[in-house]
């Protein structure tokens, strides 16, 4: 089977075409293209909706046409189009959903939708089966889930975050430090030179025996120190702030996936999203499983972003358990099932 998988729910323009046979557990990535629209979001210090879209817009069409040329294949051969429904920016959503439908109406295809979270996760199946049940932990720009997976296709999110994303933390926080927007993979390398018990900074999880994580109080706390800092003429040390902010949120996604794995008994956990780009978090999550006797899986960092193939690698699954969709198929800003079933 080839699909052609389609990315477009925040600033990147993805298109993918990855092979995988009916019923094995086997990909072939034949082409991955993004087009990240970072430097136009860069001089606002975050993504604005509308030009995401107009991005999308003019990004796609060619886009798709290099994924097949670089596959080297044509339109025709494609077995089915896949494209991220949800949760995104409706906007930016709508462009992959639209142009999605044209292809497969066009040339006759099924139609597959994925939901972002769930394509993040898929991001560790194309290296070969891994044992159900699972836990999965997300982080990006627009999402921090924990998440109780029964199958590849039977999600269900244990836990989230009640304000900001922990990369959405990452990039405030950055910014405000003048860093240029994403910020994450800039502090990550800060913190590597920084001290990591500089700062005792709040923890970022729920203290209500939920799996379910806060950054606001996390994010307030640094900014007011930046600020008093800056009114007395002190200048505080960057690399000591991304070290101990590090520190924190590593400590406190081990803490919320302890009580998950302590409730659940599982034995696998798989982390994706942008912020599994952090190194540390990385290290943090290895030693985590490690000490528990957990396996371990995250995509390589070329997969941790936004891209193609998680979502080519989900669709495969959805589609062999049945799962097409018609024309009506519309993108969803976020749901409802976010918080429960995927
Ligand atoms: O998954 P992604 O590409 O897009 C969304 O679905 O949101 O994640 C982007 C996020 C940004 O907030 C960015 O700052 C963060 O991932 N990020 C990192 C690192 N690399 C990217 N955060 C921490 N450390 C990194 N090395
Ligand atoms: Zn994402």
């Amino acid at each position: 089977m080839l699909y052609l998988a389609i990315e477009s729910s925040c600033d990147e323009t993805a298109v993918a075409v990855v092979e995988s046979p009916r019923g094995k557990d086997e990909f072939t990535v034949l082409s991955n293209e993004i087009n990240s629209q970072t430097d136009i979001h860069a001089e606002f210090g975050g993504v604005v909706p509308e030009i995401a879209s107009r991005a999308h817009i003019e990004a796609i069409a060619p886009l798709a046409y290099k994924a097949l040329s670089d596959a080297h294949v044509t339109a025709e051969q494609i077995d089915a189009v896949a494209v991220t429904t949800e949760p995104g920016l409706i906007g930016a959503l709508l462009v992959g959903v639209n142009f999605a439908k044209g292809f497969a109406l066009s040339y006759g295809k099924p139609l597959i939708s994925v939901n972002h979270i769930k394509g993040h996760v898929a991001a560790n199946y194309i290296n070969g089966r891994i044992n159900t049940p699972f836990i999965a932990f997300v982080a990006s720009g627009g999402h921090t889930s924990v998440i109780k997976a029964n199958s590849y296709t039977d999600f269900e999110t244990v836990g989230r975050t009640v304000d900001d994303a922990i990369g959405e933390a990452f990039d405030k926080i950055g910014r405000r430090m003048g860093l240029n927007y994403p910020c994450g993979a800039e502090m990550d390398a800060l913190a590597a030179k920084g001290d990591p018990d500089a700062y005792r900074f709040p923890a970022v999880y729920m203290k209500d025996g939920s799996f379910n994580f806060s950054l606001s109080g996390l994010k307030t706390h640094i900014v007011n120190m930046l600020n008093t800092a800056e009114m007395k003429g002190e200048k505080l040390c960057r690399e000591d702030i991304c070290a101990s902010l590090t520190r924190v949120i590593c400590e406190s996604v081990a803490h919320q996936l302890d009580l998950c794995f302590k409730k659940y008994r599982y034995k696998t956990l798989l982390a994706a999203g942008g912020v599994l780009a952090n190194s540390h978090l990385r290290l943090a999550l290895t030693r985590f499983c490690k000490e528990r006797d957990i396996e371990f899986h995250v995509p390589p960092l070329s997969l941790c972003g936004d891209n193609g193939v998680m979502i080519a690698a989900a669709a495969k699954y959805e589609f062999e358990a049945g799962s097409a969709s018609d024309m009506s198929l519309d993108g969803k800003p976020s749901s409802k099932d976010d918080w429960t079933r995927l």
